[in-house]
């Protein structure tokens, strides 16, 4: 890593290539008439750092983004009402980027009649210009990418030439700031918020990153309080400390603590069937080492691929599973390559390999067998998750969004399909 990488990373917390950073640098010692890169670099101020920065964040965001996360949101705030009609509901946004998403929070409640002193959403993001965008409430074309559009009429104004202010109902419902995630001061701030979103965030951390960050968020979530993360981002908190929640397309989670007896690991048969199933990717690692508690679902197995005598499949995974969980890596390692002996073709088997790699620091064993797994189940969601993860950590942006893209159509039609079922 360079010099220069190092010290946005610090400021940051980003995972950036060396060619991002240099191109951010050229085009800041263009604007600020340096010629010389080595003295750039050491006369910078905070002031150049944050300009710096400015150049390397991804403030991508629209209105309505995952909006299955928005109603889940709106259910929760209503079952904290119900219970307290006087409570002030806390939500943290963060990152907010141009304060799309804190703004649909806002929408959502108002719209589901939610009585502004109710709740209140901070919102906060590392960049300043986003910041500023987000207090000033112009939006144009970019941010208003949902199909259904009829929010737009209702919350904000058309200035006539293409762009809208938000009103004010909602604007004043947020307070934005400019911070740091990883900086965060939780002096005032411990288990202080109901809710909180945090999406598209940690997918540009390394790991160490990822879970100081998450370990911030934690902090700042009530213990029964709930969190919303990116599709991408959920094996990351199933990893440190948060469970899923079962909502649908939502990628909801909550912290360990407040839910202490874990799902066995042979969930009965038709026990999830009243709430749509978790996201796959929650079926990972956990640390210390365990591993996931549910045996593979056969939904998202071909037909073709379940072998005539199940029974003993089931066990023999079950089994890798139950010596990861004691810790006992070789022995799982063992049981995996037993069940593969038996059925080569097992995906399940190779993908429980791939974790139990990473498990062991072996990005690159891991990433061959779940691209093994998924050679043999293209729809295998939480390997397609996990690949994407480790392309982010090598920097490889277009792999990861491929995977990302790939895996989020698969979560899609799976849902899809379950939601179809009576
Ligand atoms: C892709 S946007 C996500 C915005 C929104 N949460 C969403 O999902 O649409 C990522 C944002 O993270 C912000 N960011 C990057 N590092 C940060 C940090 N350490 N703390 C807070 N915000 C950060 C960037 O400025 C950028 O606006």
């Amino acid at each position: 890593m360079t010099p220069a990488q190092s010290m946005l990373r610090a400021a940051t917390g980003l995972s950036l290539s060396k060619s991002v950073v240099e191109r951010a640098i050229k085009n800041r010692m263009e604007q600020t008439a340096v010629t010389d890169h080595d003295a750039y670099l050491e006369h910078m101020t905070p002031e150049e750092l944050t300009a710096l920065v400015e150049l390397v964040v991804v403030p991508e965001s629209w209105f309505y983004r995952d909006a299955q996360a928005f109603a889940a949101m709106t259910e929760f705030v209503r079952a904290r009402l119900k219970a307290d009609r006087d409570r002030l509901v806390r939500i943290l946004s963060i990152p907010c980027a141009g304060g799309e998403e804190p703004y649909t929070i806002a929408m959502v409640l108002a719209d589901a009649g939610i009585p502004p002193r109710n709740f209140m959403i901070d919102a906060y993001d590392i960049s300043p210009a986003c910041v500023e965008r987000a207090k000033s409430g112009i939006y144009g074309r970019n941010a208003f990418r949902a199909q259904d559009l009829s929010f737009r009429d209702q919350h904000f104004t058309s200035d006539g030439d293409g762009d809208y202010r938000i009103n004010d109902a909602i604007r004043k419902q947020v307070r934005f700031k400019q911070g740091n995630l990883l900086e965060f001061d939780l002096s005032t701030r411990s288990a202080y918020y109901d809710v909180v979103f945090c999406r598209n965030l940690l997918i540009y951390f390394d790991k160490p990153t990822t879970k100081a960050a998450i370990a911030k968020l934690a902090a700042l979530l009530m213990d029964d309080g709930q969190l919303f993360a990116g599709y991408a981002e959920v094996p990351s908190f199933c990893q440190h400390g948060f469970s899923p929640l079962p909502y649908n397309q939502a990628f909801g989670l909550r912290k360990e603590v407040a839910t202490p007896a874990r799902k066995p690991l042979h969930t009965p048969r038709g026990a999830d069937k009243a709430k749509p199933a978790p996201p796959r990717a929650a079926r990972t690692i956990a640390s210390p080492p365990s591993l996931p508690p549910a045996v593979p679902s056969s939904r998202s197995r071909p037909a073709a691929a379940t072998p005539p005598a199940a029974a003993p499949v089931v066990d023999l995974l079950a089994e890798a599973r139950r010596l990861a969980d004691l810790g006992d890596v070789k022995a799982a390692e063992r049981a995996c390559r037993d069940h593969l002996a038996q059925h080569p073709e097992s995906a399940e088997a190779y993908f429980i390999l791939g974790l139990l790699n990473e498990l062991t620091n072996k990005p690159q064993m891991a990433a061959d067998y779940w691209k093994r797994c998924i050679y043999l189940q293209p729809d295998h969601y939480e390997a397609l998750c996990h690949l994407a993860l480790l392309a982010e950590a090598n920097n490889d942006a277009a792999g990861a969004a491929a995977l990302k893209a790939r895996a989020a159509r698969i979560y899609k039609r799976q849902q899809a399909s379950l939601d179809a079922k009576p």
